[in-house]
């Protein structure tokens, strides 16, 4: 059984990460399914990290459209083209969004209403690109740097500890 911690909620930013690492390796050790590992990382993001109303995977099925993996929060739009979106600009550009604004961002696509402000961190697997993490929060301005530079040591993590040839 895994044990959820709420009392993290508190730790400074950096300590909560280090943390979120370490219960991150025990969670994917000896498992390499994408999906499964996918599955628990959004449960751990979800329930540890604070202010989030979604935290998810999408993967790209195609090489022009992503597709709905696990989370957590509510059910969601499920394809979001390339370049569409804060998570398709994500995949587009190779590049971390970090949006305070969600309602200025040109084109973000709303899944759930409450949401404030993303987070958006493109996956890349042996220089390919195989999908996105999304965490959405109802806080403007939720996500900073020290956010992107957490999250994207996980999914570096959940990266190598993974087998994206069986997605
Ligand atoms: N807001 C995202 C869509 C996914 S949902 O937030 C879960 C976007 O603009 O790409």
């Amino acid at each position: 059984m895994f044990a959820l911690d709420e009392t993290l909620q508190n730790l400074p930013k950096s300590e909560l990460y280090n943390e979120l690492h370490r219960q991150a390796r025990g969670l994917l050790d000896g498992e390499r399914d994408p999906i499964a590992n996918a599955a628990n990382i959004a449960a751990l993001l979800y329930w540890t990290l604070p202010d989030l109303n979604w935290a998810g995977f999408y993967f790209l099925r195609q090489p022009d459209e992503l597709v709905l993996g696990p989370f957590h929060g509510k059910p969601a739009c499920v394809r979001i083209p390339v370049g569409r979106g804060v998570c398709g600009t994500a995949v587009a550009e190779g590049k971390t969004q970090v949006v305070p604004d969600v309602h200025a961002f040109p084109g973000h696509i709303a899944c759930d209403a409450a949401s404030r402000s993303e987070l958006v961190i493109p996956l890349v697997s042996d220089e390919r690109t195989v999908g996105v993490l999304d965490l959405d929060s109802p806080i403007p301005n939720r996500f900073d740097a020290d956010d992107a530079a957490g999250c994207s040591a996980l999914m570096a993590l959940f990266l190598s500890g993974s087998d994206f040839t069986r997605l």
